[in-house]
């Protein structure tokens, strides 16, 4: 129920906040299994996993530049901003995203798990060194780490671990979190769904926020309906007004 759910994170102590590409789709980036999905149109194999990188550095890194540019040219809608007062307002927070596409960090959020990586930095495939490479369209492609070796994406490709030690982190916070909000993803990729289900089992009170019902839904106690960036900011403004 809808008054429920505002009043759980009225007074919820702690915070937790999965987001997905559905978060950026109005800030005019492409998701990717959607109609007009990137996975529809370009194949994941030859872009986005190590094998593709090795036959081709170039290549995947045209195909990052070109998502760079949108990116570039994207702003933070009002549901990246939403995000960020939740933030400023519950102390113990965490915003763990499965988003590179960086409008977050350019919304404000601080505490924050880029859990796929950021597509503004790059990996030496050498010295293994991150570090930012800020210009669309690219100077040097393949970019090139100050150590003279090739540098990759800084993102987790398909088949790929994830960085050290992040999967904790995130476990750690929802195994305590007493409110969770998962908005923008279709939980076709698991590991997203296993911290869904973390918050689950140790009961908090989860919201999904979904224009339609996700692999999430099943599992959240109350599904908001619609677009992140007119729902979100409502739900969050409707809590915030009952806090105290
Ligand atoms: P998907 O493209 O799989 O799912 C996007 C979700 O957002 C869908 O469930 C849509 O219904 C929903 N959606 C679209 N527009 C929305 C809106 N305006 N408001 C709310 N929801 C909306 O994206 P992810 O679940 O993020 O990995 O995909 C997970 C990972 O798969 C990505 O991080 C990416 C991809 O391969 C990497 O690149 C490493
Ligand atoms: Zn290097």
């Amino acid at each position: 129920m809808y008054e429920e759910a505002v009043s759980r994170l009225a007074s919820a102590r702690s915070l937790a906040v999965i987001t997905g590409a559905g978060i950026s789709a109005e800030s005019g980036i492409p998701t990717f299994r959607g109609k007009d999905g990137l996975w529809r149109n370009y194949k994941a194999e030859e872009l986005a996993t190590p094998e593709a990188f090795e036959r081709s550095p170039s290549v995947v890194w045209e195909w990052y530049d070109m998502r760079r540019g949108v990116c570039a040219s994207a702003k933070p809608n009002p549901a990246h901003f939403a995000v960020a007062d939740m933030e400023r307002t519950i102390e113990d927070f965490l915003l763990i995203t499965q988003n590179v596409d960086g409008l977050h960090c350019r919304a404000g959020s601080k505490k924050l798990l880029e859990i796929h990586g950021n597509i503004w930095k790059a990996r030496c495939m050498k010295c293994r060194s991150v570090f930012e490479v800020n210009e669309t369209p690219l100077k040097e492609n393949p970019v090139r780490c100050k150590c003279g070796s090739i540098a990759r994406p800084y993102i987790v490709w398909f088949g790929e671990r994830y960085e050290e030690g992040i999967l904790e982190r995130a476990s750690e916070f929802l195994s305590r979190t007493d409110f969770l909000i998962v908005i923008g993803t279709s939980g076709m990729v698991t590991t997203p769904v296993w911290l869904v289900q973390i918050a689950d089992k140790a009961g908090a009170y989860i919201v999904d926020i979904n224009i339609e019902p996700s692999l999430v839904t099943g599992i959240a106690d109350h599904f908001l309906e619609g677009k992140a960036g007119l729902v979100l900011p409502e739900f969050w403004s409707n809590a915030k007004s009952k806090r105290h």
